[in-house]
């Protein structure tokens, strides 16, 4: 198993690329590729931890070998928010990084799976695609962008409020990933009642979680660590898949099928193909209903935004 992280010297790689160290399958390969110089640093501190998961950096020239044979490729490459920023604001810097690293997708591992991290989420993944079915490489049950950090957030914010063992939530995000089109499903969580005021405030803070580590960090970035975990757990998702594990469930912003929009994040079981079967989202309460209708523009204009980025 070979795992390529671009980006990997930024706030998310470094988490996410200890993590994966530390976490992935015994003999796998991490190639950590960043056009920072301190790259190769990073691989050389990561490759003194005593796990059966062989390291190496790759700097600015060399996205070719760090992609070779890759199984799986996540990319956390790109700018940041800052405090008045929004995701969206982040789209001029981080298409054209996208862009290329997608061309040494195509070049060098065009089978494997793909999952992007870089901002703004609901248009990068477009740009994915785009650069795939360019070179004529696309396969929609490939490309991923990865909203995990969206879930995770959710099943900590409410085990927090309800007092329950965080391990036992589940809780369904869909949509996108800014803003009002995420979408957590407070009504399919089972066993927990919530008041309308509850799904109302509740709802707000899993949308604005990403700001709210903004602003504590006050121009220092946005959310790495919580967000090097999230990837993580995506990925070993990801590797189970791989390795034929049955039913391996995750929520990922996708081209899917729920007739929304052409990408939004659903439910999907993985395997050694990458999505075996996109799941529905199941019935939706009024609340949720028309928070999916409010957000749906927002959604297809960002999508779009990436589309003729590359038109
Ligand atoms: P960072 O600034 O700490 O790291 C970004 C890294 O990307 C840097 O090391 C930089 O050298 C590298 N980079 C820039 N251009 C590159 C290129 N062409 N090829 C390879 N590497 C390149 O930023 P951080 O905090 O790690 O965030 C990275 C991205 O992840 C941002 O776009 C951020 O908005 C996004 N993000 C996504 C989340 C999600 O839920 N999907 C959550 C949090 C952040």
């Amino acid at each position: 198993m070979k795992v390529a992280v671009l980006g990997a010297a930024g706030g998310i790689g470094q988490a996410l690329s200890l993590l994966l160290k530390n976490g992935l399958p015994a003999g796998s390969e991490l190639a950590l590729y960043d056009v920072a110089p301190v790259v190769p640093g990073v691989a050389v501190d990561l490759s003194h931890i005593p796990t059966a998961v062989k390291v190496a950096g790759y700097g600015k020239d060399d996205l070719d070998p760090a992609l070779a044979g890759a199984d799986i490729v996540l990319i956390p490459a790109g700018m940041p928010r800052k405090p008045g920023m929004d995701r969206a604001d982040l789209f001029n810097v981080n298409a054209s990084i996208v862009r290329t690293l997608a061309e040494g997708i195509v070049k060098n591992c065009p089978k494997a799976f793909v999952g992007v991290i870089t901002n703004p989420v609901n248009g990068t993944v477009p740009i994915v695609r785009e650069v795939f079915k360019k070179a004529g490489t696309y396969d929609a049950a490939r490309v991923f962008g990865v909203t995990t950090l969206d879930v995770i957030r959710a099943e900590t914010f409410i085990a927090e409020l309800k007092g329950l063992d965080v391990s036992e939530v589940k809780v369904p995000v869909i949509g996108g990933h800014s803003g009002t089109t995420i979408l957590p499903l407070l009504s399919q969580v089972a066993g927990v009642e919530f008041s309308d005021e509850e799904v109302a405030s509740l709802t707000k803070r899993i949308q604005n979680a990403g700001t709210e580590v903004v602003e504590a960090k006050a121009g220092g970035g946005s959310a790495t660590l919580s967000m090097g975990a999230a990837a993580a757990r995506f990925c070993f998702s990801l590797v189970k898949g791989l390795q034929g594990e049955e039913n391996v469930l995750e929520y990922a912003y996708v081209e899917g099928n729920t007739g929304d929009a052409e990408f939004f994040a659903q439910p999907i079981r993985l395997g050694k193909n990458g999505v075996e079967e996109l799941l529905p989202y199941g019935e939706l309460s009024a609340f949720e209903q028309k928070a999916k209708d409010d957000m749906l523009a927002t959604l297809e204009k960002d999508i779009k935004e990436g589309v003729d980025f590359m038109a």
